[in-house]
């Protein structure tokens, strides 16, 4: 199946990522939010991220030109002229669900539809469609312009063209796939998320300071960033939320989550995204 037109659904930091590298890599791309200001940010984001990447030539003018001009729709019904779906809503199981059921209703009927959703079942979403043959997990990585991988996963009805063609998009987008079992946490989060709890549950214990925690991970692992300064950029609250899928889907509380994160998740201090979670931040 030759892909011409990606659909992004959602225009956060995963999302208006996604569109520009698609853009960037020559397909046609429309980014939908339901949230206006949501599509104004995720322009702006694009619209910094593709001139600093053009400054440093590792885009051309042209592929610039193309970031930028991604079009951008409040409607969902924008579906209905993709050959691709990649969606990176929030990471809430029920709005997925209802998500794909409705993008299962306006996408036309060979459109393959992805999520990137960092832990849920594939296997769950591809069953609230009428076409789970055609749905499989393009899980991508922040910030998605720089990170190479991508982890493709296949529900238990995905098909072998379907993942076929996740890959070769996936290659197309200067990505790496690698592709990993339904299975929570994927092979990314399954590892990720515990590593960057225990650094938690290290600040809760005051065995050190934020800055202390991150250094030694940094310097002692050659980590590019240490693991409280990845969560404020993952989110705190995607991170309790997986943390709690691989807890309760793995059945071993080894993945219990920080109280600590919990609070912070209570507090409304999300990370970098709210401008205060381990760390704070400017505008
Ligand atoms: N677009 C273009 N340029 C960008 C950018 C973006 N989105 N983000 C950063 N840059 C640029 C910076 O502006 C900077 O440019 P200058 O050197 O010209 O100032 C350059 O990249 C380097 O950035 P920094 O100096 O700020 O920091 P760095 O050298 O540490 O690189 C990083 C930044 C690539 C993000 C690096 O820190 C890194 O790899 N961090 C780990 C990221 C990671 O683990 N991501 C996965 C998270 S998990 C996930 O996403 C999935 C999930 O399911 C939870």
């Amino acid at each position: 199946m030759d892909i011409k037109k990606i659909v992004v659904v959602g225009a956060g930091a995963m999302g208006n990522g996604i569109a520009q590298t698609a853009a960037v890599s020559g397909y046609q791309v429309i980014m939908t939010d339901v949230d206006e200001k949501a599509l104004e940010r995720g322009k702006a984001t694009i619209s910094k991220s593709a001139t600093k990447l053009a400054e440093k030539e590792v885009i051309s003018e042209e592929q610039k030109a193309a970031a930028l001009g991604i079009h951008t729709s409040l409607d969902l019904e924008a579906v209905a002229e993709a050959d691709l779906v990649i969606e990176a809503a929030p990471e809430l199981l029920e709005l997925k669900l209802k998500l794909f059921a409705e993008l299962d209703k306006l996408a036309p009927a060979d459109t393959i539809l992805s999520s990137n959703t960092s832990s849920i079942s594939l296997t769950k979403i591809g069953a609230a469609t009428k076409r789970p043959d055609k749905v499989i997990g393009m899980h991508f990585f922040n910030p998605v312009p720089l990170m190479r991988l991508l982890e493709v996963v296949r529900g238990l009805a995905t098909s072998d063209e379907t993942a076929a063609v996740a890959i070769d998009v996936g290659k197309r987008m200067g990505k790496e796939p690698v592709e990993a079992k339904d299975s929570p946490g994927f092979i990314s989060n399954r590892i990720l998320c515990p590593m960057i709890n225990e650094a938690i549950f290290t600040l809760q214990e005051g065995i050190g300071t934020p800055e202390a925690i991150d250094t030694v991970m940094k310097l002692g692992m050659n980590h590019p960033m240490g693991p409280l300064t990845l969560a404020d950029m993952v989110g705190l609250d995607v991170l309790l939320f997986v943390l709690e899928v691989l807890q309760r889907d793995l059945g071993d509380d080894k993945y219990r989550p920080a109280p600590l994160l919990r609070k912070m998740v209570d507090a409304g201090y999300l990370g970098r995204k709210t401008g205060k979670g381990f760390y704070e931040y400017g505008s």
